[in-house]
């Protein structure tokens, strides 16, 4: 058996404007993750893979799945870059630990760990920038035009610079940081939210790029900060960037709350992350304040708290 898995991940600054060609900073979240198990089946169908997701409430084989389904679109893309199939029987099972439609990564994460566990089980492993390239390819099923950042941070799991088109930078961090994630409960289309944004930039191109351009200055300014090790600094942009996200449409009152919640209870900043309108909301916090943090989260009505941290 084969086994390969790959964490969620979070926005820290720049979700939306990384999709217009502005930077974005994420970070990979190892408390969650989608794990595959890749096993030869002796008695199984010649040429063909039986897809097993307990969590998605899937199993079928390949052969008879859509090709607009996301797990067949990365079989197949798999598949086709490491070959290695023929006359062999194979299941794929995943199993995930990342929500569902909550801005923390859980398709692209499912992309990589299918991609990463297929070809080495197939003897071909794919480096993390193939994978990367072949879940964004799956990402555009999910919402018609990914940055590809969801995909990028996940492949390398690594805190990441992100510009769309340029090879990504991995970033060092000078200090370590403290989060608390927190889930409004609310499920969340990244789809919708972008399409929101769309309808937007038309109906205001120039007053929706110059939000773009602030938030562009805020995620320079914020990789200084991270990379000086300044986690105070950092969360003060969080802030200015979450202004920019509630004026681009896509908090929400559930986001608002636990961003406020958090800051009231002593994090140095907060905001959504990801597509936003639901989903997760990031606390970045001293250590010592962490535990309170998470406590006025629960109080405040999150349904699921996380707390993390990124390392030097
Ligand atoms: C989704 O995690 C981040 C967005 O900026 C969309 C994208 O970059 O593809 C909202």
């Amino acid at each position: 058996m084969t086994r390969a898995a790959a964490p969620g991940k979070i926005i820290l600054l720049g979700e939306h404007a990384v999709v217009y060609g502005r930077p974005a900073i994420a970070v990979p979240v190892r408390q969650v993750q989608a794990v595959v198990d890749v096993e030869e089946l002796p008695d199984g169908r010649r040429d063909d893979v039986l897809i097993d997701s307990p969590t998605m409430g899937l199993r079928a084989w390949l052969s008879e799945m859509g090709a607009d389904d996301p797990l067949s679109q990365i079989t197949r893309r798999t598949l086709e870059a490491v070959e290695g199939l023929a006359g062999r029987s194979i299941s794929v099972r995943i199993d995930s630990t990342i929500p569902i439609a909550s801005g923390l990564g859980s398709g692209a994460a499912v992309s990589v760990a299918v991609a990463r566990g297929l070809s080495r089980h197939l003897g071909r492993p794919l480096d993390a920038q193939a994978v990367s390239e072949l879940a964004f390819e799956v990402e555009k099923l999910h919402h018609g035009t990914p940055s590809g950042i969801d995909n990028t941070v996940i492949a390398f799991d690594r805190p990441v610079y992100f510009v769309r088109g340029s090879k990504p930078e991995t970033l060092s961090v000078g200090a370590a940081v403290h989060l608390v994630i927190a889930d409004t409960g609310r499920a969340a289309s990244t789809a919708v939210a972008v399409a929101h944004v769309r309808r937007r930039w038309e109906a205001d191109r120039t007053g929706v790029e110059r939000v773009f351009d602030d938030i562009a200055h805020l995620v320079r300014r914020a990789r200084s900060r991270l990379e000086a090790g300044e986690p105070e600094g950092l969360g003060l942009l969080m802030n200015e960037n979450q202004t920019h996200l509630e004026w681009l449409g896509v908090s929400s009152p559930e986001l608002d709350r636990l961003v406020l919640a958090s800051r009231d209870s002593g994090a140095y900043g907060a905001k959504l992350s990801g597509g936003g309108m639901g989903g997760h909301m990031i606390a970045i916090v001293p250590e010592a304040a962490a535990p309170a943090v998470a406590q006025a989260l629960q109080a405040a009505g999150a349904t699921h708290v996380i707390t993390t941290r990124v390392d030097p």
